[in-house]
C-alpha cells in the first residue's frame, strides 16, 4: 500500500520532469512571431511548474514561497476499509513510555475476557496471545489495590488501553488487539454500571468464557483448592500444568463434595454468568463456552473474527488436567449423582465432552 503510492509518486515526479524537458525541446519556428514563442514558452512553464507544486504537495512536503523549508506533515491515522459502525471500535494509542514507530497507524481493538475461575481461561488467554497481534495481559485486578474503586478500576484500563501496561503479554510486533482477563468476582460486577459506561464509551469488546458443565468446574476448583496446601507438583503449587505427567498427578485427587452446599453452588455459579451476560448486554460482545472450544477448534476462528484479527493457527502449552469421566474424578460419586439427578443440573452428570 505504502511502496505503491511511493512508486506513484515516483512516477508522478519523472512525469513533472519528461513535461518540463519537452518544454525545453520545443523549437521555435520563423512562422510565428517572438511574442507568442514567449507566451507560448511562458504557459507551459507555468503549467510546469504548477504541476510539478501538485507533485509536492502530494507527498506530503509543504514548500512555501518564502522559506523552502521542507517539512513531514503529520497525518492522523485512518482505516479507509472500515465500516462506520466499527470506527468506535478502531484505536491508535499513543503510548508514553515508547513510540509504536511503524506500528502507529496500525488500528487496535480493546477487549476483555470476561470470565470465572476454572473456566479456561488460562488457556484460552494462552491461545489468544499465541497470535502475533494479540496482547493479553493476565489477570490484572487479581491484584486487590487496583479495584479498590471505579477510579483506581478506570486509571488501570486506561493505561492498558493505551499501551503503557508492561507484562510478558507484550509483543516485538504490531499488536492489533489488547486486553486482559477479568474474573467476574474481581470487582467487575461490584462496579458493573461504571465498567459498561467505560467499555461503551472506549469502544471495548467484551470475549465472555463460560463453562457449560458446571459440575466439572467445581471438581476443578476443589482439586486446585486441594493443591494449595498439598503443593503435589514437587513441592510447589500449579493451577495449570504444560505435561500430562503433571496433569496426571494432579488428577490423581478426587475431591469428595458436599450435597448439600452442591446445589446452592451450582446455582450461585449459573446466576453470576446471566446476571454479567444481562449487565454486559449493550456492550458489544461474544460469548464462548469452554466445552464448545475444546470439541471444535474452528470456534477460535470466531473469536479472531469478532476482534478482526487476521486469521492464524493458535497453539497453547496447556494440557487438560481432569480428562476421565466424572465418575471417576469425585470420590463420593453415588451421593452427588443422586442429588443431582432430576433437578436442573442432571445435564452435568453426563459426560458432554470427549477429550
Ligand atoms: C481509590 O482507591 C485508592 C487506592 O486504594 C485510593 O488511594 C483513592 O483515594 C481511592 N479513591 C476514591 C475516590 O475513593
Ligand atoms: C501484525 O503484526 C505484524 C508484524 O509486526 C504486522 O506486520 C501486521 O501488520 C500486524 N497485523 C495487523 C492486523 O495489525
Ligand atoms: C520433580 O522433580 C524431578 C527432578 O527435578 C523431575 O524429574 C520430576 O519430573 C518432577 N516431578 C513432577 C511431578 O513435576
Ligand atoms: C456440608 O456443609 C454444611 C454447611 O456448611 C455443613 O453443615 C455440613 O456438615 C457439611 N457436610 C459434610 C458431610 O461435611
Ligand atoms: C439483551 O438485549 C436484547 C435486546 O436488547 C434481548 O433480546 C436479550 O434477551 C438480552 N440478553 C440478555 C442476556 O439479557
Ligand atoms: C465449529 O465451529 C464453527 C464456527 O463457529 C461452526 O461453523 C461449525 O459448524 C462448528 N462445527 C461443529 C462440528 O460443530
Amino acid at each position: 500500500m505504502e511502496e505503491k503510492g511511493k512508486e506513484e509518486k515516483e512516477k508522478m515526479i519523472e512525469e513533472c520532469c519528461a513535461l518540463h524537458k519537452d518544454a525545453f525541446i520545443i523549437k521555435p519556428t520563423k512562422r510565428y512571431p517572438l511574442v507568442l514563442l514567449m507566451a507560448m514558452l511562458s504557459l507551459v512553464m507555468i503549467v510546469g511548474i504548477y504541476i510539478f507544486s501538485l507533485c509536492l504537495k502530494q507527498g506530503g512536503i509543504v514548500a512555501t514561497p518564502n522559506q523552502m523549508k521542507v517539512s513531514v506533515t503529520k497525518r492522523p491515522c485512518h482505516h479507509p476499509t472500515a465500516a462506520a459502525s466499527e470506527i468506535p471500535y478502531i484505536h491508535y494509542p499513543e503510548p508514553t513510555t515508547y513510540s509504536r514507530e511503524e506500528c502507529a497507524c496500525t488500528p487496535v481493538r480493546l477487549f476483555a475476557i470476561l470470565s470465572m475461575q476454572r473456566s479456561g481461561s488460562g488457556w484460552f488467554e494462552t491461545l489468544l496471545n499465541s497470535h502475533i497481534n494479540v496482547s493479553s495481559n493476565g489477570e490484572i485486578f487479581s491484584v486487590k489495590v487496583r479495584r479498590s474503586n471505579i477510579s483506581t478500576i478506570t486509571s488501570t484500563l486506561d493505561k492498558l488501553y493505551n499501551l503503557d501496561w508492561y507484562s510478558s503479554a507484550a509483543k516485538n510486533e504490531c499488536t492489533a488487539a489488547v486486553g486482559l482477563k477479568w474474573m467476574l468476582n474481581q470487582g467487575l460486577m461490584l462496579h458493573h454500571n461504571e465498567i459498561v459506561e467505560y467499555f461503551n464509551r472506549r469502544g471495548v469488546s467484551a470475549i465472555f468464557l463460560f463453562r457449560r458443565n458446571l459440575l466439572r468446574r467445581l471438581v476443578s476448583i476443589l482439586a486446585n483448592t486441594h493443591d494449595r496446601d498439598a503443593k503435589q507438583l514437587n513441592g510447589t503449587h500449579k493451577a495449570h500444568v504444560h505435561s500430562k505427567n503433571e496433569a496426571d498427578v494432579l488428577a490423581r485427587y478426587k475431591p469428595t463434595i458436599n450435597t448439600t452446599l452442591l446445589i446452592p453452588e451450582l446455582k450461585r455459579a449459573d446466576n453470576l454468568a446471566a446476571d454479567a451476560l444481562q449487565y454486559f448486554n449493550s456492550t458489544r460482545h461474544i460469548v464462548l463456552y469452554y466445552e464448545d472450544l475444546v470439541n471444535n477448534h474452528t470456534k477460535l476462528m470466531d473469536v479472531l473474527d469478532f476482534l478482526r484479527l487476521p486469521k492464524r493457527k493458535l497453539s497453547s502449552q496447556h494440557v487438560k488436567i481432569h480428562t476421565r469421566p466424572l465418575a471417576r474424578q469425585v470420590e463420593n460419586w453415588d451421593d452427588v449423582y443422586n442429588a443431582l439427578k432430576g433437578t436442573e443440573f442432571e445435564r452435568c452428570l453426563r459426560a458432554d465432552y470427549q477429550v
